[in-house]
């Protein structure tokens, strides 16, 4: 996978369009967010005393994502850092079609989200596999409705072959390893040829050995089937490794004098140089590593502040 965003082509597998989905899509799709915002309603509990009546109480909204805009290209992987609770998954479901913004848009391909987007596929950091199905029958769940029975098993076999499970597509989810699990999940994500594929921390879950090379696959995957992907990580050397830009989410500085205002928004944003698969221990990684770092509160060296290197992210100070 070492062509630019720009440069890229949107082909899908050839077996791909053999088989001839009836829906799904057949091509990687621009998304645009644009001045996006969200702010959730008060819920019931969520009181805070006025500074004015202190016997009082009121309910308060709570802006989580503030003015948040960029355009990713089709075919382009955007990686989202952000310490937990920022807004990433909100930013992910908002993409999808799952949640609506309270402010500003996001378009697919130059259309307005508006319901649940099916040319969106989303992949979460637990494979959500039905037990009782086989592997291969979870992977076709994915399929598009209305797919012919042969072309939808061709399909499946395919997929189980690009994640390496074609051994195992009569196992049961029980039967497998989480590695293998959330490859499956990957296969059923892949099956609709989705145009935009979300990923909410899909390899969060796995051991360090096996998150690397669910890197590797997914570096393969995307080289067979270039479909853009917005993936949410809190693995800075995960997005530094996948992507071909990362931004951070967080809250912007206060301007001298005045308060910040709240809700996450884009603060850094870093184009990641060199092809893949990129030499893990380059100078340059590196500094780029220190600088998202540093952005997420975590010193350079690992000394922590608050937090130490290598630990779970900080929690978004609200
Ligand atoms: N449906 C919802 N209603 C109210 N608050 C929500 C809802 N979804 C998310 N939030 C809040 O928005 C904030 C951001 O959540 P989330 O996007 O899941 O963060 P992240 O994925 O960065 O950890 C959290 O404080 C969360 O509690
Ligand atoms: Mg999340």
């Amino acid at each position: 996978m070492s062509a630019s965003p720009a440069t890229r082509t949107t082909a899908r597998p050839a077996a791909a369009v053999r088989t001839g989905e009836p829906t799904g899509t057949d091509a990687a799709y621009a998304v645009q967010f644009s001045g996006l915002g969200r702010t959730f309603a008060p819920s019931p509990g969520s009181r805070r005393r006025t500074r004015a009546a202190t016997t009082t109480s009121v309910e308060v909204a709570r802006p989580v994502l503030r003015d948040v805009s960029i355009s990713v290209q089709p075919g382009e992987v955007l990686a989202i850092l952000g310490t937990s609770g920022c807004g990433k998954s909100t930013l992910l479901r908002i993409a999808g079609g799952l949640d609506s913004p309270s402010a500003g848009s996001v378009r697919i391909d130059g259309s307005p989200v508006t319901d649940f987007d099916t040319r969106c596929a989303v992949g979460f950091q637990e494979p959500r596999l039905l037990p009782w199905r086989t592997v291969a029958d979870n992977v076709a769940l994915g399929l598009p409705r209305g797919t012919a029975r042969e072309a939808g098993r061709a399909r499946v076999a395919e997929l189980l072959e690009l994640v390496g499970l074609s051994a195992f597509a009569d196992h049961r989810p029980a039967s497998i390893s989480g590695g293998m699990a959330q490859r499956a999940s990957l296969a059923r994500a892949l099956a609709r040829n989705p145009g935009v594929l979300l990923l909410d921390e899909p390899f969060g879950a796995l051991d360090a050995l096996t998150r690397l090379k669910m890197q590797d696959l997914l570096l393969d995957v995307h080289a067979a089937a270039p479909t853009t992907v917005l993936l949410v990580t809190h693995d800075v050397d995960e997005a530094l490794q996948l992507a071909d830009r990362i931004i951070l989410l967080g809250q912007e500085a206060a301007p001298s004098g005045g308060s910040r205002p709240p809700g996450a928004t884009i603060v850094q944003e870093i184009t990641v140089p060199g092809t893949r698969p990129r030499d893990r221990g380059s100078a340059e990684l590196a500094e780029l590593r220190g600088r998202l770092l540093a952005g997420l509160g975590i010193d350079r060296h690992g000394d922590p502040r608050g937090v130490a290197t290598g630990t779970s992210i900080p929690h978004f100070p609200y």
